[in-house]
């Protein structure tokens, strides 16, 4: 913005966020590490704040009673269908809690990152603004006590039960963000609901979509409703609706009950003309304040919205928790129409008049139900056909599987039980809740570590199983880590990155001192860890004890869903100078996912790097990246070579190789993770300052801190 009469910016150029040329625009394709330093302190203006101890003390009664009354208040500025808001909460609360995927466990309603871009905008959660709009009232009188993120999913739970559904339970727990997230990838379209052609290897395959998405286009939540590129034809939608929920960890059954039991009630919103709305939240005028997609002709009558652009109700009687999806989509033929605003859906051929549902203001009308092509696949599918088959025989094994579906769907992201508060929190153990017991703390601690360090094990065999054990834990759904020490069990202890014949070796050894002990073996494993981090410490100079708190617990295969940990195998580490294969994305890439998915920042990725290393820690004593003529030593070697100017730097066939600048002698190879320490320039500012000649005491204190943290990040028990 220029000063009209001066022609001078009074503020900087760039300050208007629009103007701005940043560095990744310049550069693409550098490195992005603030992906490491997301929802900083400063942008949080309740830092150090305890949300979960806090939400302990959330009067639960009457936030419920509250919402309960919510839900029939209609509003003129949006009014209720039937003067009901049930199935808009719960809406929004499914497709909060449905951008979950597995792959990488991003994605969810865990977070509360629906009020921010760009899933606030996303094409799919048009008028769900409103929902949360309707809530604000609820949230401005609780305040602190409760976030947006267990707020929005509560209240599709409470809708649920407002409308007759009893509900399997609630933990509430999850701590908000304050701005968006840097580090979900939702795919590479620069256009919303692009064509899905573009992330599948083959769109009839639907399981050769790109990893880690489970949305069929972008800016949805899972499939388009009208069909394949919004083609009907409701047998291949149900190819690509399993898919999609599968990447959800969802089954057939799990994914006809949700679906079923999500059109239960509610409606969808076509009645008008979609191109008449306004912009998205994220563009809108300053005068919308936060909302967006304005209805110029809706004229406060909620039959008049605009949403999805499918018009009509699913059921008879939409504010109630019936049968009457089964009966309504199994109990008339179905043909091809569209709607007012021009999208596909399905029709009854024929149906008596009080069948119908009525008008969502008007109740002396009624209108036509409809079924998405997604609804359609429920019937024409012939494995989810025999699912809604078993659903009308028995309503309620429905009743209690979509309970069931609907709990796991909001609580999948939110880790083992522990982590849940509140209380509504059911007793029971689920197997998708990857339980660990609790484990025994009253052992030797001293006498089983004397024991470790008389075994003959390696610092490299402490230290790599260790951290195997750990670096399976992911923050994005608290899934993974040392505890349960699942590193023992199939399928991990086949994994190619642990090593599995070390790994046998080491565990025989370790399993009899945790059993001669009483301790469990995930504890013994990290003491191991521990030891061997002392002894390089040791033999560097420093003479240290790496805090140690046992604990943790033995899973056991029974209690361990197998297929369901595939998704947390890790088919790359840099940390261990490893890759299963070669990936498209580079290898520093995939290191800086990791490193974001342990909860690490870069200064600890670099100090943890850098000292995994010189311990000796590679993946099947891979030599690359082991700057140092005294391995086990836990020195600053990687950071003194790699910046020694002394040396050269080259590519050599896959790999690359430092030589002696003078006489060309190579000295030691490395991989394109080691050299990015020397050649990006925030990474080299960390490899500077451990490379210092004042760094080596740092070092050690910098590398034993980070290891704790990755040592401990799922000890959800200590911190409940
Ligand atoms: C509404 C599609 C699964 C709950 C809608 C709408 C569409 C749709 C197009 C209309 C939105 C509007 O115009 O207002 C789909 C598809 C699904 C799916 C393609 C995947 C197979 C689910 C699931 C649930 C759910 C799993 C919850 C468990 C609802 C509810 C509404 C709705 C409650 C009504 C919203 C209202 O009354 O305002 N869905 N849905 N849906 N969906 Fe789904």
């Amino acid at each position: 913005g220029k000063d009209k009469a001066t022609g001078k910016c009074p503020v900087m150029h760039g300050a208007m966020t629009a103007a701005g040329v940043s560095n990744t625009s310049w550069w693409p394709n550098a490195l992005n590490l603030d992906i490491l330093h997301q929802h900083d302190t400063k942008g949080n203006p309740l830092n150090g704040f305890d949300y979960r101890a806090a939400v302990k003390g959330l009067d639960v009664a009457a936030l419920r009673a509250d919402l309960h009354a919510l839900m029939t208040d209609s509003q003129p500025w949006w009014p209720a269908d039937w003067g009901h808001y049930g199935g808009l909460m719960i809406r929004m609360a499914w497709h909060a809690a449905g951008s979950y995927r597995a792959a990488d466990g991003r994605g969810g309603g865990n977070t509360g990152n629906q009020r921010f871009a760009p899933l606030n905008s996303w094409p799919d959660n048009v008028s769900l603004d409103k929902a949360r709009r309707l809530l604000w009232p609820i949230k401005k009188k609780y305040g602190n006590a409760v976030s947006w993120a267990d707020l929005i999913l509560f209240a599709g739970t409470v809708a649920y039960e407002s409308m007759g559904l009893k509900t399997f339970g609630f933990g509430f727990g999850r701590e908000d963000i304050w701005a968006p997230e840097k580090d979900v990838y939702w795919g590479a379209e620069k256009d919303w609901l692009a064509p899905s052609d573009g992330r599948y290897g083959d769109l009839a395959k639907p399981e050769t979509m790109e990893n880690p998405l489970a949305a069929v286009q972008m800016g949805l939540i899972y499939v388009n409703p009208e069909g394949v590129n919004g083609q009907p034809d409701p047998a291949r939608t149900a190819l690509h609706i399993r898919e999609t929920f599968a990447r959800m960890g969802m089954n057939d059954e799990e994914t006809v009950a949700l679906t079923a039991g999500g059109h239960t009630v509610g409606k969808a919103h076509g009645n008008g003309d979609a191109k008449a709305l306004g912009p998205d939240p994220e563009a809108a005028d300053v005068t919308d304040q936060g909302l967006g997609w304005s209805n110029p002709h809706m004229g406060g009558k909620a039959a008049q919205a605009v949403t999805s652009g499918i018009e009509g109700a699913w059921t008879t009687h939409p504010t109630r928790w019936d049968m009457g999806y089964f009966e309504m989509l199994f109990g008339h033929d179905w043909e091809l129409t569209k709607s007012p605003a021009g999208a596909w859906q399905w029709k009854p051929v024929t149906i008596a008049e009080e069948a119908k549902p009525l008008d969502a203001t008007d109740l002396t009308t009624r209108h036509d139900p409809l079924m998405t092509d997604a609804d359609m696949a429920m019937k024409v599918d012939p494995v989810y056909n025999a699912i809604c088959q078993k659903f009308m025989a028995d309503p309620a094994a429905f009743d209690d599987a979509f309970a069931r579906a609907w709990f796991k769907l909001l609580h999948r992201d939110m880790g083992p039980k522990a982590r849940y508060i509140g209380p509504d929190v059911p007793a029971e153990d689920l197997i998708w809740q990857d339980p660990v017991p609790q484990g025994p703390t009253g052992w030797d601690v001293a006498k089983v570590k004397a024991q470790i360090a008389a075994s003959g094990l390696s610092v490299a065999d402490l230290v790599a199983t260790a951290w195997d054990s750990a670096r399976t834990f992911r923050q994005s759904d608290y899934r993974g880590g040392a505890n349960g020490a699942r590193i023992r069990l199939a399928p991990q202890k086949d994994w190619a990155g642990n090593e599995p014949e070390r790994l046998a070796r080491v565990l025989a050894v370790l399993e009899p001192i945790a059993a001669a002990a009483g301790a469990s073996v995930a504890d013994v494993i990290v003491l191991a860890g521990n030891l061997g981090v002392e002894q390089a410490a040791a033999a560097a100079g420093f003479a240290l004890e790496v805090p140690f708190t046992p604990g943790r617990g033995d899973a056991t295969a029974a209690m361990t869903d197998g297929p369901s940990f595939d998704v947390l195998e890790p088919v790359h580490d840099g940390f261990r100078n490893w890759l299963k294969a070669d990936y498209a994305v580079s290898p520093e890439e995939l290191l800086l996912d990791r490193a974001q998915l342990m909860g690490l920042t870069a200064p600890e990725m670099t100090v943890l790097l850098g000292g995994l290393r010189v311990i000796g820690a590679n993946h099947g004593a891979n030599p690359q990246g082991v700057f140092t003529e005294r391995p086990g030593v836990l020195s600053t070697d990687f950071f003194v070579t790699l910046t020694d100017m002394g040396l050269s730097w080259h590519r050599v066939g896959g790999g690359y190789e430092l030589r002696d600048r003078a006489t060309g002698a190579v000295k030691y190879g490395a991989s394109r993770v080691d050299l990015v320490f020397g050649s990006n320039a925030i990474l080299r500012a960390y490899a500077e300052l451990y490379a210092q000649d004042d760094a080596a005491g740092k070092f050690v204190t910098d590398f034993t801190a980070a290891w704790v943290k990755v040592m401990q990040a799922d000890r959800f028990d200590l911190r409940a």
